[in-house]
């Protein structure tokens, strides 16, 4: 089998992995947040696989337990070699702090190549900092636009495809939209998306392993399950009580209750604002990626904000209501398994379309290689 990888040398303890050019590879895989913790696992697992030199820098943007480490536990990562512990703050301060942090990581510990993934602040640093040092930059979900620039993760991703050296894109519309920026097509490679892999890797560990729906008193496609966390509907009291009263509307038609693991963020607001939750809504804290996806495949319809909720439903098969004015995942909607609401007070008219709507679509995203196709890329390149 032609694994892309010309020579493994032992030298003491360590392996050297050489590129078909006979270069060494090491990389750093830059990660901050829940997302992408849970996107990277794959590319890590494939590291590991091939016995690739790589290690972890963990921004700390994400830090409460149940956002960070609880996933890799639960998915068995390594622990990250640097943690720049940066908490939460203002955008400018946060990704500033991480600018710098990466920066002093990346002099002392340089990598060939750095890794990041999606479209957080964290991305927005580690590709910046790498771009400074000449130090080649892979983007894992490259390409994804909502063509809403009011977005800070439109800025991040517009900003990290401009200085990445290799475009990982999961689709073909998102290697359009970089061309269409005049983006160089030899730096684009159509992957598929990890989120797949990540997926198919831990649905049946999920399954052995917990059994959250039995826990929580649920049936199968017995209920709702939400998350709202983007900025612009928790920051926004108005937009925030419009999703709730959307919720007590469904609750009222359908008398299925609706399952919602809070963002810390967004249980902030809640509380900030003053807003009554109602009648069957219920507010958990966020769980782990093994009880969530089965929460995900089980449930009747999924409502949510976030990008990799409407990847994982459209990957379960489940339909997906969007409480958003735009998507970055048009893919979803072209294919009937997801509706663009936005924080409506009425979701139910959308919400009853996509009762109906089946769930008979092909998973845009691939087939759960993405991660073994980058790194083969990077090998070979
Ligand atoms: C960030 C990303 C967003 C991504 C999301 C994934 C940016 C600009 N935003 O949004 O694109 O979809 O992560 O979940 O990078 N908090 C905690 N504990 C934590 C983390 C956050 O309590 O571990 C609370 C803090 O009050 C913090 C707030 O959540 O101020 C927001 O955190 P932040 O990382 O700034 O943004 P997210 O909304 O998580
Ligand atoms: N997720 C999880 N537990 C939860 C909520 C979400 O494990 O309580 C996972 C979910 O399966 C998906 C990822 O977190 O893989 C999505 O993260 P989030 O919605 O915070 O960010 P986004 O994808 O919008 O950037």
């Amino acid at each position: 089998m032609n694994t892309g990888i010309l020579e493994n040398e032992q030298q003491g303890e360590r392996v050297v992995v050489r590129t078909k050019r006979g270069y060494e590879l090491k990389i750093a895989i830059i990660l901050g947040t829940r997302p992408e913790i849970i996107k990277m696992s794959p590319v890590i697992r494939e590291c590991e696989r091939r016995g690739i030199e790589y290690y972890i820098l963990h921004t700390g943007q994400h830090y409460s337990y149940e956002m960070d480490r609880i996933f890799f536990e639960q998915l068995k990562l390594p622990a990250a070699k640097y943690n720049l512990d940066v908490g939460s703050g203002l955008h400018g301060a946060q990704t500033g702090k991480m600018l710098a942090g990466i920066e002093q990581i990346l002099m002392q510990d340089t990598p060939d190549v750095v890794l990041v993934q999606g479209d957080t602040n964290t991305v927005l640093a580690g590709a910046l900092a790498a771009s400074k040092l000449h130090i080649r930059i892979g983007h894992v979900e490259a390409g994804l636009r909502s063509f809403d620039r009011t977005m800070p993760e439109e800025i991040n991703r517009i900003m990290a495809d401009h200085i990445s050296d290799y475009l990982f894109a999961p689709t073909e519309t998102s290697k359009q939209y970089m061309l269409s920026e005049g983006i160089p097509e030899e730096r684009i490679f159509v992957t598929g998306n990890t989120v797949v892999d990540a997926v198919y890797q831990n649905l049946e560990i999920s399954k052995q392993t917990t059994n959250p729906l039995k826990d929580m008193g649920l049936q199968e496609k017995g209920y709702f399950l939400t998350t709202v966390h983007r900025a612009e509907n928790t920051d926004n009291k108005d937009r925030l009580s419009g999703i709730l009263d959307g919720f007590r509307q469904v609750y009222d038609e359908f008398h299925l209750p609706i399952i919602f693991p809070a963002h810390p963020r967004t249980a902030k607001m809640i509380h900030e604002f003053n807003l009554p939750i109602p009648q069957g809504v219920h507010i958990t804290d966020p769980v782990g990626y093994l009880e969530f996806l089965q929460l995900e495949s089980g449930a009747r319809l999924i409502l949510t904000d976030s990008g990799g909720l409407q990847e994982e439903a459209c990957i379960l098969g489940v339909p997906c209501v969007t409480l958003r004015d735009n998507t970055e995942r048009p893919e979803t909607v072209q294919l009937d398994g997801n509706i663009i609401v936005g924080a409506s007070k009425n979701v139910i008219a959308s919400l009853k379309q996509m009762m109906h709507a089946g769930n008979g679509w092909q998973n845009p995203y691939g087939d759960g290689a993405a991660s073994r196709i980058m790194i083969e890329k990077l090998v070979t390149i």
